[in-house]
C-alpha cells in the first residue's frame, strides 16, 4: 500500500475499489467465456474464430492483472472468491452451451458492448480525480472497443458465408 499514491486520489478509494473489485470479476468471468468457448466452438469459419477468442481470451486475463495491481496499489483486496465473481459482476457471464459460431460471437460481441459501457462510465467516474486510474482504464477500455470490431467483422464475414 502505497500511502502517498492513495493520498493523491481525490475520490472516496473505498468506492473506487468497489468500482475496480466490479471489473475485475467481470475480467476473470469474460476470459474464461473466451477460453471455454475457444474450446467448444463449432461451424463454418471456426479457425479464425478460434484464433480470436484465445486472442480475447488472453487480453481479459492481462486486464484482471492490471486491475488487481491497481486495488492492491490503492490498499484493497481482490475478490479472492471466485464464487464472489457473481455478485460484484456488472456484466455477468454467457455459457457457451450452444457452441454454434453466430452464438458464441453474439454471447461475446453482447460482453463486450456491456464492458465498453463499464469503463466509459470508470472513465468519467476517475476523470480529473485518479489519473492513474484514468489512464489504466483507458488502456483497458481502447482493447474493448477493439474487441467488439473484431467481433462483429467476424460476424459480417460469417453471414456473408452462411447467406451465399
Ligand atoms: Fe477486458
Ligand atoms: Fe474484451
Amino acid at each position: 500500500m502505497g500511502t502517498k499514491g492513495i493520498e493523491i486520489v481525490g475520490m472516496d478509494v473505498n468506492v473506487l475499489l468497489e468500482l475496480l473489485n466490479k471489473a475485475f470479476s467481470d475480467e476473470w468471468l469474460a476470459y474464461y467465456q473466451y477460453w471455454l468457448g475457444s474450446k467448444v466452438v463449432r461451424g463454418p469459419m471456426k479457425e479464425s474464430v478460434i484464433a480470436e477468442l484465445i486472442q480475447h481470451a488472453a487480453d481479459e486475463l492481462r486486464h484482471a492483472d492490471m486491475l488487481t495491481i491497481r486495488i492492491i496499489q490503492l490498499g484493497g483486496t481482490p475478490v479472492t472468491e471466485p464464487m464472489k465473481w457473481y455478485d460484484f459482476t456488472n456484466c455477468g457471464y454467457d455459457a457457451p452451451d450452444d457452441p454454434f459460431v453466430r452464438t458464441i460471437l453474439e454471447q461475446n460481441i453482447k460482453g463486450e458492448q456491456c464492458a465498453i459501457g463499464v469503463y466509459k462510465k470508470l472513465l468519467e467516474t476517475t476523470l480529473n480525480k485518479d489519473p492513474v486510474t484514468y489512464t489504466m482504464v483507458l488502456q483497458i477500455l481502447q482493447d474493448e472497443v477493439a474487441h467488439e470490431e473484431d467481433l462483429q467483422a467476424l460476424l459480417e464475414d460469417f453471414e456473408v458465408i452462411v447467406t451465399k
